[in-house]
């Protein structure tokens, strides 16, 4: 075991800290990663080695790898996912809660010997270009060379990240798949702890710290995503007056070469990398979209007063299923190379396939490693199955993508998915509402997170992001108004109404356009709106329809909502609201009384 990270650093802290975890963990060897190409290719051919890869036919998909996971690790385990803050009224309602010192009690057991007959690694990464005033640097330990390339894609990684850091603080990133090997015992493709019970995705805010333990996928093991950049994120974020979002970026010129950018959350599965990267339709003549991120917004508050938005990552982890060369192809023209593909199937050639990408083929290796053949009672694909791919390959990629200044918001959009009672696209009457029709935002379950409810309230797409009280995060979103900022617009979308046969009304995807060039209209004071007591809604007239026949009765059959489906959100709304108790902001009971009080007076 050798620790040459003097030749490496000589931060002093990070060098401590690796010699004590390394301790801990009891690793076979130690690597520095260095972010090189060299370094990734040769990673890669292990892992092909080794089994965890399948290089995918050069010809087709360049250097291209997919990798099968353990059919016990395809998602975020939310219910295994923690707040460890010192008081447990911080974590708040929504939050898993343990006393910091008895969660670390426990992972120290965990954390023990851990990585037995494996590699430690030190990925050094930059959420936000590397050298921004907004970016932030982590240092995550890890004994998943999976983990190392997919953070390379998906973050600025390597030495140029120690060489900027200096002697400065750092967020401790530490993970194991928690699968220590003896030694002779034969590793397996993907190791990971197979005991729900013993995994563990911990954050501890007040030292910005995650321990994540036994699993190798997604969000609970590329530590930069979800819990560097949103969990721990929103809690420096609160600190330091700034939003950290669970949003695509998205830019968009009109004709007359106007650029405005919106940021919009929607939850896990429900459409922001399709939002991200959108291609108008072509009777919306003269409007191009331009994408900045895919899933995380940083939102400071600028000089001149605007709040601009960088992405922290620098690639898409993007879900498969669906994605196709009609709903994304922007997308698809992304992941042509040097991308990583798990979970999806192998077709006979060495591509990939799933669900929703075009015709099956006649025989395809799913994503458990078995035979594959249409009409089978199960996917080929996991529901969950996702790409990794660097952004800078998006064609659509925005020139100032990596402007350490990032782009002026001038709009929030807020979706969930919701087959009933909420309409097509509206806009709130004030900051005020808008936070309101944001905390109360309600989505039915996808395949993003093992065991959600068919439907729940998922406040600003953020229920399992926040890294503290969920009262507290609306009351922090409330305060940005009173200090001055040039503050967006705040709307809210709905692509997901269905008819009585259960198919979705709305187009969707390109067609999406509508509703946002409405939306950008309105932020530019080119629009009209109707006020009603959700808020104010587009006419029929109000939305350009050239290229789609969308008849008024079909507009209306996904904008209308029913009195009496408004009145039970209002109830609904004062059952959820108890949850928050005395941390609720009184501002949103008033909202909830007032938005109550609308329905009855007027519809
Ligand atoms: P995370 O990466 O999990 O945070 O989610 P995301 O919001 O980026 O998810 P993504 O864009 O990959 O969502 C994919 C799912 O949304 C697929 O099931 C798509 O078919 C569906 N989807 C995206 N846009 C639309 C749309 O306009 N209409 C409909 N009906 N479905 C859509
Ligand atoms: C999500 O679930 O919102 C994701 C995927 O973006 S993961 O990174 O696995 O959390
Ligand atoms: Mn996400």
């Amino acid at each position: 075991m050798t620790n040459d990270g003097r030749k490496r650093t000589s931060n002093t802290s990070l060098l401590a800290w690796v010699d004590e975890i390394a301790a801990m963990c009891k690793p076979d060897g130690i690597h520095w990663c260095d972010g090189s190409q060299m370094e990734y290719d040769q990673l890669c051919e292990e892992m092909v080695q080794s089994g965890t890869f399948t290089r995918l036919n050069p010809h087709r998909r360049p250097n291209c790898f997919l990798a099968r996971s353990h059919p016990s690790d395809v998602a975020r385990v939310e219910e295994r996912t923690f707040i460890c803050s010192q008081k447990q009224e911080d974590a708040g309602p929504t939050n898993n809660w343990m006393e910091p010192e008895g969660m670390k009690q426990i992972l120290r057991k965990n954390f023990s010997g851990c990585m037995r007959g494996r590699t430690l690694y030190i990925i050094p990464f930059s959420m936000g270009p590397l050298g921004s005033p907004v970016a932030q640097i982590g240092i995550q330990i890890t004994d998943s060379p999976y983990v190392v390339v997919n953070m390379r894609i998906m973050t600025r990684m390597g030495q140029a990240v120690l060489d900027q850091l200096g002697s400065d603080f750092f967020i401790r990133c530490l993970h194991s798949v928690g699968a220590p090997l003896s030694p002779d015992q034969k590793d397996v493709p993907w190791p990971c702890e197979g005991n729900i019970g013993n995994k563990f995705i911990s954050h501890f805010p007040e030292t910005r710290e995650i321990w994540s333990y036994g699993s190798g996928y997604g969000g609970n093991a590329l530590l930069g995503k979800k819990c560097l950049a949103l969990r721990i994120g929103s809690v420096m974020a609160r600190d330091q007056g700034w939003l950290a979002e669970h949003m695509l970026i998205l830019g968009l010129q009109s004709p007359d070469g106007k650029k405005t950018y919106v940021a919009a959350a929607f939850p896990s599965a429900c459409g922001k990398t399709n939002l991200a990267m959108i291609v108008p339709p072509k009777e919306l003549e003269g409007w191009k979209a331009s994408t900045i991120g895919d899933d995380i917004a940083w939102v400071k508050p600028a000089p001149d007063n605007t709040l601009r938005a960088i992405n922290p990552e620098a690639g898409f982890f993007g879900v498969a299923p669906g994605t196709s060369y009609d709903s994304n192809p922007i997308a698809m023209d992304t992941i042509k190379k040097n991308s990583i593909f798990t979970n999806v199937a192998l077709t006979d050639d060495g591509d990939v396939w799933w669900e929703g990408m075009g015709p099956a083929p006649a025989h395809v290796i799913d994503w458990k490693g078995n035979d594959w053949t249409p009409g089978m009672d199960h996917p080929a694909a996991h529901p969950n199955s996702r790409f990794t791919a660097p952004a800078s390959q998006c064609p659509t990629i925005d020139p100032a993508w990596e402007d350490p200044q990032g782009v002026p918001i001038s709009a929030f959009i807020f979706g969930g998915r919701l087959s009933k009672s909420f309409p097509l696209v509206y806009e709130s009457f004030d900051w005020k509402h808008g936070v309101f029709m944001a905390a109360t935002m309600g989505s039915e379950a996808t395949a993003a997170a093992i065991g959600q409810a068919a439907i729940r309230r998922d406040p600003f797409a953020m229920l399992p992001f926040a890294g503290y009280h969920m009262a507290d995060y609306w009351q922090h979103w409330l305060n940005m108004e009173t200090k001055g900022y040039r503050l967006p617009k705040i709307f809210r979308v709905n692509w997901f109404r269905k008819d009585a046969d259960g198919k979705f009304i709305w187009p969707g995807y390109g067609q999406n356009m509508r509703a946002i060039k409405w939306i950008i209209d309105r932020v530019n004071g080119n629009a009209s709106a109707e006020q009603t007591p959700i808020g104010q809604v587009p006419r029929y007239e109000d939305i350009v329809w050239a290229g789609l026949d969308f008849k008024p009765e079909k507009f209306r059959s996904v904008m209308d909502v029913e009195r009496k489906d408004l009145l039970s959100e209002a109830q609904e709304l004062t059952q959820f609201f108890r949850k928050f108790g005395n941390r609720l902001p009184a501002e949103m009971e008033k909202q909830r009384k007032a938005f109550q009080e609308r329905v009855e007076k007027t519809m």
